[in-house]
């Protein structure tokens, strides 16, 4: 039989903290059998605090290094790095496509008082969240427009209310 390729999938799961990306990523790796790669899990796995930027730079680059080796193999992987960036977004998408991978945009949008509610609910943030440094959070934040999403694949799973 002659070796058929697979495509990989690259899965971005994109919002803002509270929006529910480790929850969507989460039951997405079930159903798809993919690969998560999450920078918090691993500075909570190296002990270093989740404030360090320059360490989780790093690991985001880490991640993004074996996210690509995996797509080029043809297997599913999801970012649940946030992704607040248009420009970052711009690289993952065209980074996977580049590999013959396809590419979807998961943007999880909620009201910004139902985020600070569900981030205090949760009390893992040392120090908490003030309202005023999550207000400046949602100022930067680039929502994904229309154009944007249009740039990238239909989902596989597109309703997760469904069961399989
Ligand atoms: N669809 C939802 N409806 C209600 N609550 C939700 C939903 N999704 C997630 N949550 C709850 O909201 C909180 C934040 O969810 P989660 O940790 O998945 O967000 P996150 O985007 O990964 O946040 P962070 O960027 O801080 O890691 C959790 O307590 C979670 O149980
Ligand atoms: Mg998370």
């Amino acid at each position: 039989m002659p070796f058929v390729q697979r495509a990989g999938r690259l899965i971005v799961v994109c919002g803002l903290s509270g929006s529910g990306k480790t929850t969507l990523a989460r039951t997405l790796e079930g159903r798809l059998r993919a690969i998560r790669f999450s920078p918090d899990e691993w500075l909570d796995a190296l002990s270093i605090n989740r404030h360090r930027e320059d360490v989780r730079e790093k690991i985001e680059a880490l991640q993004w290094k074996f996210a690509q080796d995996l797509l080029a193999q043809g297997l599913t992987v999801i970012i649940e790095w946030g992704t607040w960036a248009r420009s970052e977004r711009d690289t993952l998408r065209l980074g996977a496509r580049a590999l013959g991978a396809a590419v979807e945009l998961h943007y999880l949008a909620e009201p910004v008082d139902v985020l600070f509610e569900r981030l205090q609910r949760r009390g893992r943030e040392n120090p908490p969240i003030e309202r005023d440094a999550f207000s400046r959070w949602v100022a930067i934040f680039q929502v994904p427009t229309l154009e944007e999403m249009a740039l990238f694949d239909e989902p596989v799973v597109a309703d997760l209310s469904h069961p399989d």
